[in-house]
């Protein structure tokens, strides 16, 4: 099996800021509730025209002129989301047709915030075994159009933005060295949308009701998430045989601060080995991670032959993780 890296990393924000100061005049909510039970002080929203697909198409081009990849060269796109421009065609074939990456499959993949490593770790493969050379995996999302905007306990978490990055055969003993995947369909109710597919269609009720929107169990995913996020950061290390101390990076899901901090208590890191932006951004949910390695890359904070974790956790439930040792060098092909 060939090694495979991430050769390029880019994102996306809209540029429109919805501060906390604004939400109080949305909801009855105040900044200092907001920040002190989430870490969020501000977030990205996208104008009502823009689709996630503009999204997804600014941080996928980033990415590939970050890997100084063509368009044309890209064999595979896949974006992570679970706010698509349709429900079909796939948010990906848009993207492709945006970039010009003509030859290039390109197809959709839903594990809300667990998104990017479901991504990631589905594109590797493709990677690994030699079936394609570049896979350019996107997560964006549009969240603010989703959520109910009276609803003080959901729109105050989440934001929009894109994050991507490009998959490339690298060196052995670089790239990534394990993914740890998992669902818990039973769990499926605790965070929604319920109406709009096949179980709900869309109709003039379902509007009424609020169907389309974000339902979530705030509290329920709150304990879920504490225990999930440590535990699969502790057995994606041990499957990569790696300990806590050879983590140089941690870049976990960003949807609440007291969530990352008891994970990383639980892996037993020094809080400033971890990557945290949601206060500018929010929950980006598939957005989150991707944003933040590239912002964390942007920034200096990697180098060659550094171990990063990254780790999520969503609806589904879903969860996962992966180790990767760094280099952006791809091989010749
Ligand atoms: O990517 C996965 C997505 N989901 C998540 O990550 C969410 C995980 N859950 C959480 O992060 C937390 O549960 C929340 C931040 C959503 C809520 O924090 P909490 O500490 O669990 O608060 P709570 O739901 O227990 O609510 C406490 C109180 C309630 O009032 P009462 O019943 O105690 O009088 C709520 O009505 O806070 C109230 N409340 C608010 N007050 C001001 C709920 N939302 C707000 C708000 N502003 N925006």
């Amino acid at each position: 099996m060939q090694s495979v890296g991430i050769t390029g990393t880019g994102s996306y924000l809209p540029e429109n800021i919805l501060t906390n100061a604004d939400l109080e005049k949305i909801v009855d909510t105040k900044d200092d509730w907001i920040a002190s039970r989430t870490g969020i002080k501000e977030r990205h929203i996208a104008p009502k025209e823009m689709p996630v697909s503009e999204l997804c198409y600014q941080a996928g081009l980033r990415a590939l002129e970050d890997a100084r990849v063509a368009p044309e060269e890209v064999d595979l796109i896949i974006v992570a989301t679970m706010t698509p421009d349709y429900a079909f065609p796939a948010t990906a074939c848009l993207v492709a047709d945006r970039l010009g990456a003509k030859k290039a499959a390109a197809f959709d993949l839903e594990a809300a915030c667990t998104g990017f490593i479901f991504a990631i770790a589905t594109a590797s493969q493709f990677v690994a075994t030699g079936m394609y050379k570049t896979v350019l995996v996107i997560g964006g999302e549009t969240m603010s159009k989703i959520l109910n905007w009276e609803d003080r306990s959901t729109c105050i978490l989440f934001g929009d933005g894109a994050g991507a990055a490009v998959l490339q055969a690298v060196q052995k003993g670089f790239g990534f060295l394990s993914f740890e995947l998992g669902s818990d369909g039973s769990g499926g109710k605790l965070l929604s949308q319920p109406a709009g597919g096949s179980k709900c269609p869309a109709s003039l009720e379902t509007v009424e009701k609020n169907l389309h929107t974000l339902q979530m169990e705030g509290r329920e995913v709150y304990k879920f998430a504490v225990r999930i996020m440590g535990d699969v950061s502790v057995k994606v290390l041990e499957k990569a045989g790696l300990r806590k101390e050879d983590v140089d990076l941690f870049v976990p899901h960003q949807a609440n601060t007291r969530i990352i901090d008891a994970a990383v208590k639980r892996l037993g890191i020094s809080p400033d080995k971890v990557v945290i932006n949601l206060d500018k951004y929010g929950n980006m949910s598939a957005a989150a991670i991707p944003v933040a390695l590239d912002e964390a890359v942007k920034a200096g904070r990697l180098a060659e032959g550094d171990t990063i974790v990254m780790v999520g956790f969503g609806a589904g439930l879903t969860w996962g993780a992966c180790v990767l040792k760094w280099t952006k060098v791809g091989l010749k092909a």
